[in-house]
């Protein structure tokens, strides 16, 4: 069992200073060792090793109302390809965020790598947004559109390598609990099944996590993308990110569906994105939050409580 590590310190698909910072400090917490631990034989990829993209990012809209498209595409680019070559060579890549815009990236490439993939979104947000419905101009809010080719005619022409990949009943989301309006309104036309904390309320995380499954992958036949914004759990246990929302997963609920996924023996990629070590207002907070980020990582690639 080999694994890559591909770190994506990146933060132009938002505003905030710091969500760059996120691999280094996974790393600094002994992320790959604790994965080693487990039994796996990793490596390690940079792919944006020599880039400046932290001086180029602007706050800035384009006439198009969209920020920072040229490095973020530029970036994304960069970890489709290390990720292709990754999972061309039988290892499992984990991609450590980074704002979560790299997510075009990681889905394109393992879409490409095996059509039948299926992907598993856990977070607060649908981040579905197309360039014509996006409000912020923040790229992180749209990764899945892209990759989806929604709204194509709208997209820039940095987008134009992006293959449209993924069919809309092959992803399920769990932990949405902050969508915005014309999210709602594509989730609603595509049909594409979504749970969200109403959801988990109702019905437990465990049978959540079996019904979004049962959705996308109901012979339990096809390879799971796993793409884990740290934003799905409450802003109590991770606080040190950008995009905060009250109401989340409880720390073992998010926990469970890394480790339920572990069980399936499913998972063929696994995505970490938005810790941000800079809006911690303690460094307890800071700790909690990269914490929870390595348990994420753990528990997806097999740690069990017992
Ligand atoms: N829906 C909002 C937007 O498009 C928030 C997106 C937050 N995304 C994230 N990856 N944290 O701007
Ligand atoms: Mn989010
Ligand atoms: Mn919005
Ligand atoms: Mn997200």
């Amino acid at each position: 069992r080999k694994a890559t590590i591909i770190t994506a310190p990146f933060s132009g698909g938002q505003p905030k200073n710091g969500t760059e910072l996120g691999p280094k400090f996974i790393l600094d917490a002994g992320f790959k060792s604790q994965i080693e631990e487990l039994g796996w034989q990793v490596d390690m990829k940079h792919p944006l090793e020599g880039t400046n993209y932290e001086d180029l990012r602007t706050d800035e809209k384009d006439q198009q109302g969209l920020k920072n498209v040229g490095i973020v595409s530029d970036c994304c680019h960069r970890i489709y390809k290390s990720i292709k070559e990754t999972a061309a060579s039988g290892r499992l890549p984990i991609t450590i965020g980074g704002d979560h815009s790299i997510g075009t990236g990681t889905l394109a490439a393992m879409l490409e790598h095996n059509p039948d993939t299926c992907v598993l979104w856990i977070d607060a947000h649908a981040d579905i947004n197309t360039p014509s419905t996006t409000e912020s101009g923040n790229l992180h809010g749209c990764p899945v559109s892209f990759v989806m080719g929604l709204d194509s005619e709208s997209y820039p022409k940095e987008y134009q390598w992006v293959p449209k990949v993924l069919k809309p009943n092959r992803i399920a989301y769990i932990g949405l609990r902050d969508v915005d309006a014309g999210e709602k309104e594509i989730l609603r036309k595509y049909n594409i099944p979504a749970f969200s904390m109403h959801h988990i309320d109702k019905y437990g995380i465990g049978k959540v996590f079996e019904m979004a499954l049962d959705k996308i992958n109901p012979n339990r036949e096809f390879p799971v993308h796993m793409s884990y914004d740290v934003d799905a759990i409450d802003p109590s246990f991770v606080p040190a990110t950008g995009t905060r929302v009250e109401g989340g997963l409880s720390l073992r609920e998010g926990l469970y569906i890394a480790e339920a996924i572990a069980e399936s023996g499913l998972l063929s990629s696994l995505d970490i994105v938005e810790t941000n070590p800079l809006l911690g207002e303690s460094q307890q907070n800071v700790l909690d939050t990269v914490g929870a980020a390595c348990a994420i990582g753990r528990c997806a690639m097999g740690q069990t409580l017992l």
